[in-house]
């Protein structure tokens, strides 16, 4: 089976077709040229017609005043088979949890502060990781309100990730709403326990069924998200998936192709997972059957991206019913504005005025974060001053 993204190495495929469309090529054009260039098949280039349709004009849209924000939480309760994150769990890091903390909030209130000087306004805040959840609740809050206050308001959107659903207490839903939080996360990756079980995930589907019940109401857009391409599952698993999240109702799905990272588990277990994997094939048709599901129950596809070692080539996809696209995520994949990354692991981008931009990643060991919490900030406030307004 041909590559579907054809020649293309970049896993960021609107990158390329934008800067086209930006240099006055129209939408037939511009995908005419990612045929010519890639040789991005005929599926995908549908699929980037209709993404770059929603997409394009959001992005023009945005002003060069304005920054969007992203707080990495670098811990989970544990990690799953795929994953290369977190560095550590919770528990190991022990007392230090509320050093690191404290730096996080010492991050944010200088960095903030030079967010305002510089004369900025801020579009989007994202709380990712990681597992933010996975701090307490008063934790959460605690860096929730610090940035309420070091960042200037208003704010276009503020998303919370609370991946592991049994991190997710009623405190932690308290702390959400208190703080405005207006999208949350809440991943199931796949119904079958068997699968769950297999990468590592201790919830099952009725945990998460549990998690969407309590937070319904409280949060205008829920975003769940799927793994296709698991281990062992084939077009079976993936469509009752499907339609059991459907079922729950969430505003966002986001469809990823399973894609282990380097210094994953299952890297390292790699020959004993020999085949459990769907073919190219089969993770295409997957890829199909899943997206006719969504588009019959009144989604669209709003942004994608991809992953080096991403199973048939395939890649990742953000959909949406009408009214409630993540606009973080659209601006992060496009790298159409500066992102300041705060906490582990968190990256910043700064644009120049070339196109070209200026990446900056915090570590994602929180020790090493901590350490090095002075020399990020002085960059960091060096950055954002040279792009003063
Ligand atoms: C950066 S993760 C953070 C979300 C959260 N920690 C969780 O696991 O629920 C965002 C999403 O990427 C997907 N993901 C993570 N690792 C992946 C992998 N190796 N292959 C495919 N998808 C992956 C999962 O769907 C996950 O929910
Ligand atoms: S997939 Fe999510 S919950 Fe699992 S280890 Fe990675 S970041 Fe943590």
């Amino acid at each position: 089976m041909s590559d579907p993204w054809g020649k293309m190495q970049g896993v960021r495929p609107v990158k390329p077709l934008y800067r086209w469309l930006d240099a006055g090529l129209s939408l037939p054009e511009a995908l005419a040229k990612m045929r010519a260039t890639y040789g991005v098949s005929e599926a995908k280039l549908a699929l980037l017609r209709e993404v770059a349709q929603f997409e394009y004009p959001f992005l023009a849209s945005l002003s060069p005043r304005t920054v969007s924000v992203y707080v990495g939480i670098p811990f989970c309760p544990s990690r799953c088979l795929y994953c290369s994150f977190p560095s550590h769990s919770l528990r190991e890091l022990g007392q230090e949890r509320r050093r690191f903390v404290s730096s996080l909030l010492a991050e944010i209130e200088a960095v903030g502060r030079q967010v305002k000087q510089a004369g900025f306004f801020v579009d989007s805040v994202y709380v990712g990781g990681g597992t933010p959840t996975a701090l307490p609740a008063k934790d959460l809050g605690q860096i929730l309100q610090a940035l309420r206050q070091a960042l200037p308001q208003p704010w276009q959107e503020l998303t919370v990730e609370a991946g592991r659903p049994e991190t997710l207490t009623e405190e932690h839903i308290a702390e959400l709403v208190e703080a405005g939080v207006g999208r949350i996360s809440i991943n199931p990756q796949t119904k079958q326990q068997k699968t769950l079980d297999l990468i590592g995930r201790p919830h099952s589907a009725a945990d998460i069924e549990a998690a969407v019940i309590r937070t319904r109401g409280s949060f205008a857009t829920l975003n769940m998200d799927l793994i296709l391409g698991l281990p062992q599952e084939g077009l079976s698993e993936v469509q009752a998936s499907l339609e059991w999240v459907l079922g729950l109702g969430p505003e966002n799905i986001t469809l990823h192709m399973f894609s282990p990272k380097r210094a994953s588990r299952f890297t390292a277990e790699q020959d004993s997972w020999q085949g459990m994997l769907p073919s190219a094939e089969l993770a295409a048709r997957m890829v199909e059957v899943a997206s006719q599901s969504l588009r019959q129950a009144g989604y669209h596809p709003y942004y994608l991206y991809r992953q080096r070692n991403i199973l048939g080539g395939q890649e990742n996809v953000g959909w949406t019913l009408p009214g409630h696209a993540c606009r973080y995520n659209m601006i992060m994949i496009s790298e159409r504005q500066h992102i300041i990354g705060l906490g582990g692991g968190a990256a910043s981008k700064f644009l120049n005025a070339d196109g070209t931009l200026v990446a900056l990643s915090n570590p994602k060991d929180a020790r090493v974060y901590m350490e090095r919490l002075d020399e990020l900030i002085a960059k960091k406030t060096r950055l954002l001053a040279e792009r003063s307004i």
